[in-house]
């Protein structure tokens, strides 16, 4: 099985970015060890803290965010950076060639109860000036050069597209190593599994209510087939899943908080998953347009997200035509 930077040297990946998406696949090993010792390495319950979200931080994203942070401006790659975690941009090396903007631990709620959990990542080319400021991170994920994320599940796994297909990669523990074991990633276009936090139904809109109502019927009803259901409660897990065998994820608008459009982050979770998925042959969508051509107008802006197989995110969107 090839190494990460053997692979992407076989793509003809821009050498710096090669060194880059090293410096995070190896501060992703980093926590991935951090996780395997759970309690013992003292990074579970909270940190007393909230982020700029209005959310409650866990000692683990603030550790993993602090760790790629370093990473980052140590890698002198990296003309600056935005995380979930962080308030506003933070510059690192003036003449660094990319911009990296993160979620450094997805699914928080699930690092208590050890389950999946995930880093997630998105790049960009730097713009060809000294002093950055928020403003130059708000640019759409059609134009980001690489992105994925890191599953620490029962294996440490690593998702990746620098626009060249998606592919899967596995941490080989003894080595530290990020082996490539499956160089074209396909959705498949057809599936009888979503994944919804139904909790929400009643805060849903009226084109959500109706679609999830069809699928709920199963094979007596228009779909005309029984659909199951899987939530990981972790993007990075649910996403994974869609990106193994196939699955619609969403996250959709609700009226539950109404200063807030959906839950997920645009730029550190939907424009990078968005990316993965549709380099894999699915599709990845607002209610109303695809995610990749959102303009952002703050970095932590959030979308709702329609993403997975082709043909059935055709369907929901239908119903919100
Ligand atoms: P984060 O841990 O980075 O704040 O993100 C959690 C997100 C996402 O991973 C997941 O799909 C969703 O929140 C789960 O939300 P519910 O609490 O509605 O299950
Ligand atoms: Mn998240
Ligand atoms: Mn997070």
């Amino acid at each position: 099985m090839p190494r990460l930077a053997h692979h992407l040297t076989q793509q003809k990946v821009d050498i710096e970015l090669t060194t880059l998406i090293g410096v995070v696949a190896d501060c992703c090993a980093d926590i991935a060890a951090l996780l395997r010792h759970g309690p013992m390495s003292g990074i579970l319950g909270l940190a007393g803290a909230e982020n700029i979200q209005g959310e409650d931080q866990k000692k683990l994203d603030v550790i993993s965010n602090d760790m790629l942070k370093e990473a980052l401006e140590k890698s002198g790659l990296v003309k600056g950076i935005a995380s979930e975690e962080e308030d506003n941009c933070v510059g690192c090396s003036p003449d660094g060639k990319f911009l990296v903007l993160f979620d450094p631990l997805d699914g928080s709620s699930n690092i208590d109860i050890n389950s999946l959990v995930g880093t997630i990542f998105s790049i960009y080319a730097a713009p060809d000036k000294t002093d950055i400021g928020d403003d130059d991170f708000l640019r759409p994920g059609n134009e980001q050069v690489a992105a994925g994320y890191v599953l620490y599940g029962p294996s440490v796994m690593m998702a990746l597209t620098t626009g060249q297909g998606t592919q899967f990669y596995m941490l080989e523990q003894s080595k530290g190593e990020f082996l490539l074991f499956d160089d074209n990633v396909q959705i498949p276009k057809d599936t009888k599994e979503f994944a919804i936090n139904a909790s929400n139904q009643r805060h849903w809109a009226e084109p959500m209510q109706a679609y999830i109502a069809d699928l709920l019927k199963g094979e007596t009803g228009p779909r005309d087939k029984n659909f199951n259901m899987r939530w990981v409660a972790a993007m990075v897990g649910d996403v994974h899943r869609v990106l193994s065998r196939g699955g619609i994820f969403t996250y959709p608008w609700d009226k539950k908080n109404p200063n807030k459009a959906g839950k997920l982050r645009l730029m550190y979770e939907a424009n990078p998953m968005g990316f993965l998925v549709e380099q894999a042959g699915g599709k990845a969508f607002t209610d109303a347009i695809r995610i990749l051509d959102v303009e952002p107008d703050n970095i932590h802006q959030r979308v709702p997200v329609i993403l997975g197989s082709a043909n059935e995110v055709d369907v929901c969107l239908g119903y919100h035509a």
